[in-house]
């Protein structure tokens, strides 16, 4: 059976977003410094169509996580900021199922990545999602309120955190509102003078 897992980025003080966060100001006010360290990464730049970059511990955990995943699911509001500064081909090279209560047409990028919005709740997003993935993992993508949504539902295997040692003091949080029910167990660290990589095993939801 696939796995469904989570990979944000976040700051050192719990944000993975800054403040007013729109799609031209793409993850709020200083946000964009939760994912500088991805910016020289060889295997994100490869998916940018940029080429370039280093292969190094980081490299090989964005490289894993790109290989394993088959499909992504996501909020509308990480879409609205995505669909303006993606390239095309979108990084995902994959299906991509957007939670929305705005219905819409799939929107068919290059690549292998079609978007298609799904209206009627994360059970039918992951029940698509599955379908989709062909035996690969499903990659919950965020936002905040979508990542959050699977957590409480108990619906997350893994969760990824790749802590930058930045402090935003605003923003959206992750953790804001989740059951305190969640228990997880630290499963693998690795560290980068950029980034510290935390991957917890869900215990429960
Ligand atoms: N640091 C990171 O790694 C990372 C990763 C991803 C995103 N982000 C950032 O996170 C921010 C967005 O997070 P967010 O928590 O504000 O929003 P989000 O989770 O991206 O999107 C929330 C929206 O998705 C739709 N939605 C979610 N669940 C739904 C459901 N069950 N049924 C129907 N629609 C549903 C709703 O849209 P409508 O009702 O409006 O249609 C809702 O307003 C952005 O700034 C983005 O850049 C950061």
């Amino acid at each position: 059976m696939s796995k469904v897992f989570a990979s944000l980025g976040m700051s050192l003080d719990g944000f993975i977003s800054g403040p007013n966060a729109a799609p031209d100001n793409p993850l709020g006010d200083g946000g964009l410094r939760i994912h500088e360290w991805v910016e020289n990464v060889e295997s994100w730049r490869e998916r940018q169509s940029i080429g370039g970059g280093e292969s190094n511990a980081d490299d090989a955990i964005v490289r894993e996580n790109f290989a394993r995943a088959g499909v992504y699911i996501m909020g509308r509001r990480m879409f609205d900021e995505g669909e303006q500064g993606w390239p095309d081909p979108p990084p995902f090279r994959a299906p991509v199922f957007v939670l929305t209560n705005s219905p819409r047409a799939p929107w068919v990028r290059q690549g292998g990545t079609t978007f298609t919005f799904v209206t009627d709740g994360i059970d039918s997003a992951l029940a698509q999602a599955r379908k989709a993935a062909a035996g690969k993992d499903v990659q919950i993508s965020g936002g905040a309120h979508t990542v959050r949504q699977f957590l409480d539902a108990g619906l997350i295997d893994e969760l990824q955190i790749h802590l930058a040692p930045i402090v935003l003091g605003k923003g959206v949080r992750l953790f804001d509102d989740v059951s305190p029910a969640l228990t997880v167990e630290p499963a693998r660290v690795i560290h980068s003078s950029a980034v510290t990589h935390l991957t917890y095993r869900i215990l429960r939801g």
